[in-house]
């Protein structure tokens, strides 16, 4: 990470964060240690208790139990300053659609009482991407744009802390990619600490330095996704592709103990095998030992994916 701000060494820590409604246990003990100039994936299915750790951390719901320090201070004791130093991204972006894109900015700006506005407004209209649409009503901008919008307002204070609640949802994968580059390039460039919530984990964690995987209010598992994959030890999927019969491909599979399933895919000539972690080498020699004509091989589940499944209990919900 190319410069972290000078005194942000602890970003964001949570201990035995814990929030009721009524009888219902929304966030349930959370520990979060979040290191400065980190991307820090929050990430669950709908209903985990995200937002709501997320406007916990902002000062603007009162935890039931549990402590919290954002910068070193305790955001329901000082919720201006952690307003002050944490940009917020929220999960519904709301912007004067009579307004520019420009104007909308410059009324934030003048909001936060924020000294040299303009100047910084047209560099982070700029730096998202939407110095052409400077001068558009935001009503008219798609969600994307709105976004991305949202994002430099959120940097207009120039903060040290960069909370986005699901920056990426309702997005085409093509505008997805977009603003996940542009949070890791704010976030090197910048040196922000960078919190982010998505309840699609494909998406966001290539981006991300270390993940939490919420549900139910539970962080039931925490690192850095490759960590966490490698953690995993389930089976995984691989999809080949071969011109050799049915016959071929299943008898040179029929004794291989570490095939868990084999399935012929959507497309005539591949198949899908769910085989042992770590087993991709001893397939490939079992088809060509076989005499499979074996023209093509992926992995189909990266291993995070996998893990995710496993917690959610999901299939291919929510993918695009
Ligand atoms: N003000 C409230 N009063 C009562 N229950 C609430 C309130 N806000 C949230 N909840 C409940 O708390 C749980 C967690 O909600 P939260 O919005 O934090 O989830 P989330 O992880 O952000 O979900 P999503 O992915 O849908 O945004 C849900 O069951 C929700 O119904
Ligand atoms: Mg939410």
């Amino acid at each position: 990470m190319a410069h972290v701000k000078a005194g942000a060494a602890t970003t964001v820590v949570t201990h035995h964060l814990t929030k009721d409604y009524g009888e219902a246990r929304v966030v349930d003990n959370l520990e979060l240690k979040l290191k400065a100039g980190e991307i820090f994936g929050l990430l669950g299915p709908n209903g985990a208790g995200k937002t709501t750790t997320i406007l916990m951390l902002l000062g603007l719901i009162e935890p039931t139990a549990g402590s919290i320090e954002v910068l070193g201070l305790d955001p329901s004791r000082h919720p201006l300053t952690v307003k002050r130093r944490v940009g917020y991204l929220p999960d519904a972006v709301g912007f004067y659609d009579g307004m520019t894109g420009w104007e909308n900015l410059s009324f934030t700006a003048q909001l936060n009482r924020l000294g040299n506005g303009d100047v910084r407004i047209n560099e982070l209209l700029d730096e998202v991407g939407l110095a052409e649409a400077r001068d558009q009503k935001a009503g008219t901008y798609s969600r994307g744009m709105k976004q991305r919008l949202g994002i430099a307002d959120a940097l207009l204070k120039d903060p040290d802390i960069l909370i986005l609640d699901e920056p990426t949802t309702a997005i085409d994968p093509e505008g997805v990619a977009e603003i996940l580059t542009m949070i890791r390039r704010l976030a090197e460039e910048r040196g922000v600490t960078v919190l982010l919530s998505s309840h699609l984990l494909h998406q966001v964690q290539a981006v991300c330095d270390r993940v939490a995987i919420f549900v139910r209010g539970k962080v039931v598992a925490q690192g850095a996704p490759a960590e966490l994959a490698s953690r995993g030890g389930g089976p995984e999927e691989v999809e080949f592709n071969t011109s050799s019969t049915d016959d071929k491909v299943r008898s040179a599979l029929g004794q291989a103990g570490f095939v868990k399933k084999l399935e012929p895919a959507r497309i005539r000539g591949n198949y899908v095998a769910r085989i042992d972690r770590g087993s991709t080498n001893k397939l490939v020699s079992a088809l060509v030992n076989g005499g499979v004509q074996l023209d093509g091989i992926r992995r189909t589940s990266d291993d995070l994916d996998e893990v995710y499944r496993r917690y959610f209990h999901m299939d291919d919900q929510g993918r695009d």
